[in-house]
C-alpha cells in the first residue's frame, strides 16, 4: 500500500518535522522530538544559536562556493555527519539503509548506533565513510565483539557515547505510553490507527529489533527479558576514564568521545589519546539545563582544537547554524532529528530532502556572508549578542 508523501511543500527542516509529525503516531513522534524534563536544554540549543550573529563581507566573488571539508583525512561534500540514532526502523521501515544510502549519495559520513535496527555488516555494504557508535556496556566481551565487527566491516571511527549511561527523564514518553515494541492499549491502538501509513509499514514489514545483538544472548539472561531490555540493562553508571584507556588499547583507528560539554573533560580526553570529540548534550534529551553546545565551542576550540577534531551537535536546523559552528571552530556538525524527520516523513527520499535543504542553505548563506570556502570561515564573521 502506497501513502503519498508531501515533500513538495517542504522548504526547510521545520517543514520536514511537520510531515514527520503527520505520519508518526503521537508516542513515536514524541520519542523522536521530545526533550528531557522541562525542555530547557532543548530550547536553549536553539536560542544559543540565535544569539550568534553573522557579520558578512561584501563584494567578494562568491560565484563558486566549495563547502567540502576533511574529517580525519576523509573528504566529505559538506560539513554534515549523520548522528547515531537508535532504532531508525521504528520511524520508517527503510531505516538505516535509507539513511546510509542517502548519506553516501550526499558524500557525507553516516554514524551507526549500537542500538541500530539494521546490523553493522548490512549497513557496511552501502558505500561511503561510516563511524560506529559504542556504549561502554557491563559486558566488555560484547563491546569487544562490536569493535571487532565494526573494524572487520570497515568502519573508520568509533564514537563512544558518554552522556547516556542512564536514560534521560523524558516524561512525555511515559505520558504517551511510548514503548518498544509498542504496547497495545486502547489509547495507543486508536492513536496508531489514525496514522495508517506508519501503521501499515510497521505491521507488514520485518519486526523492528536491535539488530547487533543476537537473541541467543538473552537465553542465558536472568528472568523474562526482551532483547532491547537486555541491551538497556547493559548500560552502567560506573563507567570512568579507565574504560576510555581500555578502548584506546582495543582500537587503533580514530576514536571520538560523544557527549563532552566541559573543556576540562576535553583535555582529559586528549590525554587518553582519543582523536576527536562530539560536543553534544544529546539534543537536549539527557540532562535538562545542560549548557548549549555552541556556547562552549569557542573555549573548546581554544583548549583542544589544535589536537582534536571537534564535531558539534544538538539543535542544528539551518545552514546558518552550520556556518556559525564552523566559524567558531567545529570541523563538522552532526545532525540527529533533521534527517530522521525526513526519514519519518518519506523514507529515503525524505532523508535526501533533508540533506538537500541543508546543502542549499549552507551554499546560499556562504555566498551571502561573502565566504568561498569553509576554511575562510573564522571568528571575524561572528558577533555574539548578549
Ligand atoms: C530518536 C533519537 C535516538 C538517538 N539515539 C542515539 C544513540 O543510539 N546513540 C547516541 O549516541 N545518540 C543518540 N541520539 C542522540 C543523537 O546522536 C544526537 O546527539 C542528537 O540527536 C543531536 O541533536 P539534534 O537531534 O538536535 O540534531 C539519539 C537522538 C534521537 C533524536
Amino acid at each position: 500500500m502506497m501513502f503519498k508523501n508531501n515533500l513538495s511543500n517542504c522548504y526547510n527542516i521545520a517543514d520536514l518535522r511537520r510531515q514527520a509529525e503527520r505520519r508518526l503516531p503521537k508516542a513515536m513522534f514524541g520519542y523522536l522530538d521530545g526533550f528531557a524534563e522541562d525542555g530547557v536544554c532543548g530550547r536553549r540549543n536553539r536560542s544559543a544559536f540565535d544569539q550568534v550573529e553573522l557579520l558578512p563581507r561584501i563584494l567578494v566573488d562568491v560565484a563558486d562556493v566549495d563547502i567540502s571539508t576533511f574529517v580525519f583525512n576523509q573528504k566529505i561534500n559538506m560539513p554534515i555527519i549523520c548522528a547515531p540514532v537508535a532504532l531508525p526502523r521504528l520511524f520508517h521501515h527503510e531505516g538505516e539503509i535509507a539513511a546510509a544510502s542517502a548519506a553516501s549519495q550526499a558524500g557525507i559520513v553516516y554514524s551507526l548506533s549500537t542500538l541500530s535496527s539494521t546490523s553493522i555488516e548490512k549497513v557496511a555494504e552501502i558505500p561511503g565513510p561510516k563511524w560506529f557508535q559504542l556504549y561502554m556496556y557491563r559486558d566488555k566481551g560484547l563491546v569487544k565483539e562490536f569493535i571487532e565487527r565494526a573494524k572487520a566491516s570497515g568502519y573508520q571511527a568509533l564514537c563512544l557515547t558518554v552522556d547516556a549511561f542512564v536514560g534521560g527523564n523524558r516524561e512525555q514518553d511515559l505520558r504517551n505510553g511510548f514503548s518498544v515494541p509498542p504496547h497495545p492499549s486502547l489509547k495507543t491502538i486508536l492513536e496508531t490507527a489514525l496514522h495508517p501509513g506508519w501503521c501499515w509499514d510497521y505491521l507488514t514489514k520485518p519486526r523492528v529489533t536491535t539488530a547487533n545483538v543476537s537473541g541467543d544472548r538473552i537465553t542465558g539472561a536472568k528472568g523474562k527479558t526482551t532483547l532491547l531490555q537486555y541491551v538497556t540493562d547493559q548500560l552502567t553508571p560506573s563507567v570512568t576514564w579507565k574504560e576510555v584507556d581500555w578502548l584506546r588499547e582495543q582500537f587503533d583507528g580514530e576514536i571520538l568521545i560523544k557527549g563532552i560539554l566541559n573543556p576540562e573533560d576535553a583535555v582529559q580526553a586528549k590525554q587518553c589519546g582519543v582523536n576527536g570529540l562530539v560536543l553534544s548534550n544529546h539534543g537536549g534529551r539527557q540532562l535538562d539545563h545542560a549548557v548549549a553546545t555552541i556556547a562552549m565551542l569557542p573555549e573548546m576550540k581554544d583548549r583542544v582544537g589544535g589536537d582534536l577534531e571537534i564535531i558539534i551537535d544538538s539543535g542544528i536546523r539551518r545552514g546558518t547554524d552550520v556556518i556559525k559552528a564552523i566559524a567558531l571552530g567545529a570541523k563538522a556538525c552532526m545532525i540527529g532529528r533533521p534527517y530522521i524527520y525526513g526519514l519519518s516523513a518519506a523514507g529515503k527520499v525524505g532523508v535526501e530532502k533533508a540533506f538537500a535543504i541543508l546543502r542549499g542553505e549552507i551554499i546560499r548563506d556562504m555566498q551571502l556572508l561573502g565566504c568561498r570556502t569553509l576554511s575562510e570561515l573564522n571568528k571575524e564573521f561572528i558577533r555574539i549578542s548578549k
